[in-house]
């Protein structure tokens, strides 16, 4: 802060304008240094920044407004009133990230363990209000024991508001969660309110209860880390959507992804100067032998979508959680588009709970702010198993379906090879409203495997192949080609107008470009409601 910038009077004459522009300095001064030196290098020994280190590090140099600097807290009890920093537990402000506007705040675990009393709960609402009026995305730095102890329902009562904000917000404006240390208890729903969650590798833990309480209540022993852990909700639990190694690597991805996303709804992802080429290069020619002769050899996802974004550029969301489904930003001609897509080398691509959450949480986060979609597909089924039917999949499977019925932003859709089942329908399927969808000619679409098909539909012919004392393996793979060849064949469905093309992988660039460029004007809407009734 560089509001007064000639040199501070020992001792501030306050009936002078220049002692009491001395006297605001010395209040700057001692708002930022709240904490004391002792404080920052507590924090630093941790490799932990301050919560003004942060800000500084997230937004565009000198771009940094201040907010409520001279708050202080109102507390009396237990002794409170006599520590009564500037600032509270909190830094509040506003500034710009690649030049356009976002919100943020800082908890300061320096001051009272960042812990949300009266006061820093007011400032924390106070800017969650300008960020959704002004329609900016506010991101939210999290270092902070939770409650204040001394404050009791007063804390409690914040937090209760900030999650009416976080609610309100959602869809409106994106919103991001940087966890830098401890979220416990019930304010890690804040975070698990916003869009994205990124956590930072050992120095930040999210948990309900913590491990003291876990081993009185249920005598389960587990540690900080495992129990909540930036790897455990990364990879386990899907809580968090990038593992940072540090907190420079988490500020950085924070930037970057803000580059993809529109400041609110109303408005558009900002559009960078990028003309595709449309004749197809050997880049794109390199897509023509990705796909191997065995179905059921991987190959990896990343490569198709690498092939078809501009400078191959893939910003991943989630990639530790559920990695049989690939979710993430890429722009194509300079836009931003969502990309949902199975991954054939994890799980051979089914689809399970955890992918079918992962992919339409990313889905309706993409409708809500007029991103359009690209699905790729190569999807062999769900993911069978009692683990599965018993934990839901029923209920939790049914909120892809849900996502993309009822997304109206453009939706293109790539089948790659296996699109089996209700799998089929689910991935961006044109029943379900994708605009326009496109396949390989090594797209199998079909109710199931050529293999499953000929146990049901062959099993006399098998029966009498195993009397006749022939080659049942080779009979069976003659029906599953033959099945696969006449049934599943791309072709079939493109007769009946289901898909709108069959093209070479190689075209796929262009084909996707040109789609987005024709979807560039879509209007849709759905019939008046207060809410639909999404499956939870
Ligand atoms: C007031 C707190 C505090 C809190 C920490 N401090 N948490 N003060 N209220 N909730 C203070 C400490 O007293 C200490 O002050 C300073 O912050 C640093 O804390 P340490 O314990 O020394 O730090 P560390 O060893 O790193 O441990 C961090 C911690 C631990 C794991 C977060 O402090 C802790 O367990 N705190 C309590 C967490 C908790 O149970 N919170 C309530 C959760 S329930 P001094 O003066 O000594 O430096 C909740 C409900 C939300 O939040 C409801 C939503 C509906």
């Amino acid at each position: 802060m560089n509001r007064v910038t000639d040199e501070t009077p020992a001792a501030p004459d306050l009936s002078t304008t220049e002692g009491k522009l001395a006297d605001l300095k010395e209040r700057f001064h001692e708002a930022v240094t709240a904490a004391g030196e002792t404080a920052r290098q507590k924090q630093h020994a941790k490799g932990k920044m301050t919560a003004r280190e942060r800000i500084e590090e997230l937004l565009d140099p000198g771009s940094f407004v201040e907010l409520d600097e001279f708050v202080r807290h109102r507390t009396h009890a237990f002794g409170m009133d006599a520590k009564r920093p500037y600032g509270d537990a909190v830094v509040t402000g506003t500034g710009t990230v690649h030049g356009r506007q976002v919100a943020v705040y800082s908890q300061d675990f320096t001051v009272f363990g960042g812990s949300l009393g009266e006061v820093a709960g007011e400032k924390i609402i106070k800017v969650m209000e300008l960020a959704i009026k002004t329609g900016v995305p506010i991101i939210g730095i999290l270092d902070s024991g939770g409650a204040r102890i001394q404050e009791g329902v007063v804390a409690l009562g914040k937090y209760g508001e900030i999650f009416r904000r976080n609610t309100a917000a959602s869809g409106v404006i994106p919103q991001i969660s940087i966890v830098m240390g401890p979220a416990a208890g019930g304010a890690v729903y804040s975070p698990a309110l916003t869009d994205f969650v990124v956590m930072v590798d050992k120095s930040s833990h999210m948990f309900v209860t913590g491990p003291d309480v876990i081993k009185t209540v249920t005598g389960e022993e587990v540690g900080f880390e495992e129990l909540g852990g930036a790897l455990t909700h990364n990879k386990v639990s899907g809580v968090a959507h990038y593992l940072a190694s540090d907190e420079s690597d988490a500020l950085d991805y924070v930037r970057t992804l803000l580059g993809y996303l529109p400041d609110n709804n109303q408005s558009e992802a900002p559009v960078y100067d990028s003309e595709a080429e449309l004749e197809t290069t050997d880049g794109d020619r390199r897509l023509n032998t990705l796909i191997p002769d065995s179905p059921n050899q991987p190959y990896d996802m990343h490569d198709v979508i690498a092939g078809i974004v501009d400078d191959g550029e893939f910003l991943e969301v989630q990639p530790l959680f559920a990695p049989n489904i690939l979710i993430g930003f890429a722009r194509i001609e300079g836009r931003s588009v969502g990309i949902i897509a199975n991954q054939p080398s994890a799980m051979a691509g089914t689809l399970n709970i955890e992918a079918g959450e992962k992919a339409s949480r990313f889905v309706r986060f993409c409708d809500a702010f007029s991103i359009p979609i690209l699905t790729l597909v190569d999807v062999p089924g769900y993911l069978p198993g009692t683990d599965q039917e018993w934990t839901g999949v029923i209920r939790r499977g049914a909120k892809l379906l849900y996502a993309y019925a009822e997304a109206t932003v453009p939706l293109v859709t790539v089948i790659t090879r296996k699109a089996y089942g209700g799998a089929y329908i689910v991935m961006g399927s044109k029943q379900l409203g994708a605009d326009l969808n496109f396949a390989w000619p090594t797209a199998e679409i079909a109710v199931m495997g050529g293999q499953g098909a000929v146990n049901i539909l062959y099993r006399g012919e098998i029966k009498r192949a195993e009397e006749a004392g022939e080659d049942v393996a080779a009979v069976r793979t003659k029906l599953a080609n033959e099945y696969t060849y006449n049934v599943a064949s791309p072709f079939l469905a493109a007769e009946r107008g289901e898909l709108d093309g069959v093209i070479e992988p190689a075209a796929t660039r262009v084909t996707v470009t040109k789609a987005l460029r024709a979807l560039r004007t879509k209007r849709a809407s759905l019939p008046p409601k207060k809410h639909g009734n999404i499956p939870l």
